[in-house]
């Protein structure tokens, strides 16, 4: 429930559209938004043809997620999912991209996360993983987020870019580079992979 009070920043986000922009998908793929939340990327890559599979291990983000289908004009683009990275309801081979925003601080074992993807990823399937930086100063929400999280400890890990990529090179994977970057002009951790 702590997520509704996060829905006006979880329905809509820049940074969800810039995700979908650089992964771009296209008419006729079928591409995964891994930890969709409340659907931000889900409905804007809708938009583009593809078949978006929008995975999340929370019922109630499901439940949302399903009703802002229904209302959507896409909603024949849309499957929700009940999954998780570490675990895929999806055949080998099947996916054509995979994104997550905001979700990778979440996953419980990246190692097992990689071989899903690895695995359900046709070769040449692109990999494009975002997690905003609330800790830099430089972020919109810097001092919203402290003031949320003060006095309360940090729960998540925290997502060392560089180290995952050399996961995802560890798997196969090519092309595979994590950094800091800038996405939709708010600082990020940021993992681009393709799967060899
Ligand atoms: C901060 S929300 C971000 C949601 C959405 N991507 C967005 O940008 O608004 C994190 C999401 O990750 C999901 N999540 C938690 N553990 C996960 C896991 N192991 N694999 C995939 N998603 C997970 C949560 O249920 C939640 O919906």
């Amino acid at each position: 429930m702590r997520y509704l009070t996060l829905l006006p920043y979880m329905w809509r986000s820049p940074v969800s559209d810039a995700v979908v922009a650089l992964v771009r998908p296209e008419p006729g793929e079928r591409v995964v938004d891994l930890g969709a939340g409340m659907g931000p990327a889900t409905v804007s890559a809708a938009r583009s043809g593809a078949q978006v599979l929008a995975v999340d291990p929370t019922p109630f983000m499901r439940s949302l997620l399903a009703l802002r289908r229904l209302a959507s004009a896409h909603r024949g683009n849309i499957t929700v999912v009940d999954g998780s990275a570490e675990s895929l309801p999806l055949d080998a081979g099947s996916v054509d991209a995979v994104w997550a925003v905001n979700s990778v601080h979440h996953w419980t074992d990246l190692s097992r996360a990689v071989k899903e993807l690895e695995r359900v990823l046709r070769p040449g399937g692109r990999v494009l993983l975002v997690d905003e930086d609330f800790d830099d100063p430089a972020h919109p929400f810097f001092e919203r987020m402290r003031a949320r999280h003060e006095g309360r400890a940090h729960h998540f890990e925290v997502v060392d870019p560089e180290a995952v990529a050399a996961l995802f090179r560890s798997h196969g994977f090519v092309d595979a580079a994590g950094g800091l970057e800038q996405v939709a002009a708010r600082p990020a951790r940021m993992i681009r992979a393709t799967r060899g």
